[in-house]
């Protein structure tokens, strides 16, 4: 009756269920990495048909420990409730799940960076693992980063294949790349791009649930 969404008859999420406790405990020995504020988990709905991927925490991400609440997760509410997805309803995480980051100029602070091919290389079993508990039918990646960390270098450029519902043999899930909205900012074509990419995947949705709901 919830669409596949594993809300319980109170229609909460199921956080707090087997799945969550799942999820956290994959995390346990990243600790050793996470420099800057804390580790970055997964947040929303651990049975949800579609998985958000983005790159990497940055500074408000580190702090509360959420993936995307500072500007990009401000950017993208605005690009989900376009295409009529509520966050609450999907499952958000990050390639990488600590804070790449170096000494910003002056002393005592800290600027992101792009996480390091090392970096994307020792979180991607933890992604894989998690999306092997949550089991989405579609993982759509933000940007580069979670595009390659899936697909490795024979990861195909993002503006040849943005938009389209990707198969491979690898997974059992079909992956959607899209661009990631803190690069489109100040470039209106990737900017409408991706905007029509999210309502296209918001569609995508739709008919998932309604043909689950029909078996
Ligand atoms: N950008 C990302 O890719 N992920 C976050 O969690 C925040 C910003």
């Amino acid at each position: 009756a919830d669409g596949g969404l594993g809300l319980d008859e109170a229609g909460h999420l199921g956080v707090g269920g087997v799945h969550h406790q799942q999820v956290h405990a994959l995390f346990a020995d990243l600790a050793e990495f996470v420099v800057f504020g804390q580790c970055v988990f997964g947040q929303g709905n651990e049975n949800s048909p579609l998985a958000l991927v983005g790159e990497a925490p940055g500074r408000f991400e580190a702090e509360q420990g959420l993936p995307f609440v500072g500007t990009a997760g401000k950017n993208l509410d605005a690009l989900l409730a376009m295409a009529d997805i509520r966050r609450e309803e999907i499952y958000i995480t990050n390639a990488v799940k600590f804070r790449p980051a170096r000494p910003g100029k002056r002393a005592g602070t800290f600027t992101n960076r792009p996480p390091a091919a090392k970096e994307i290389a020792r979180c991607r079993d933890y992604l894989l693992k998690e999306l092997s508990v949550v089991q989405p039918e579609i993982v759509a990646t933000l940007g580069n980063t979670p595009l390659r960390a899936l697909l490795g270098q024979a990861a195909p450029a993002i503006g040849g294949v943005h938009g389209k519902l990707l198969k491979t043999d690898e997974f059992p899930f079909q992956i959607f790349p899209l661009y990631h909205p803190a690069s489109v900012i100040y470039n209106r074509a990737l900017s409408d791009a991706l905007e029509e990419d999210m309502r296209a995947l918001g569609e995508l949705m739709r008919q998932n649930e309604s043909a689950d709901a029909s078996v």
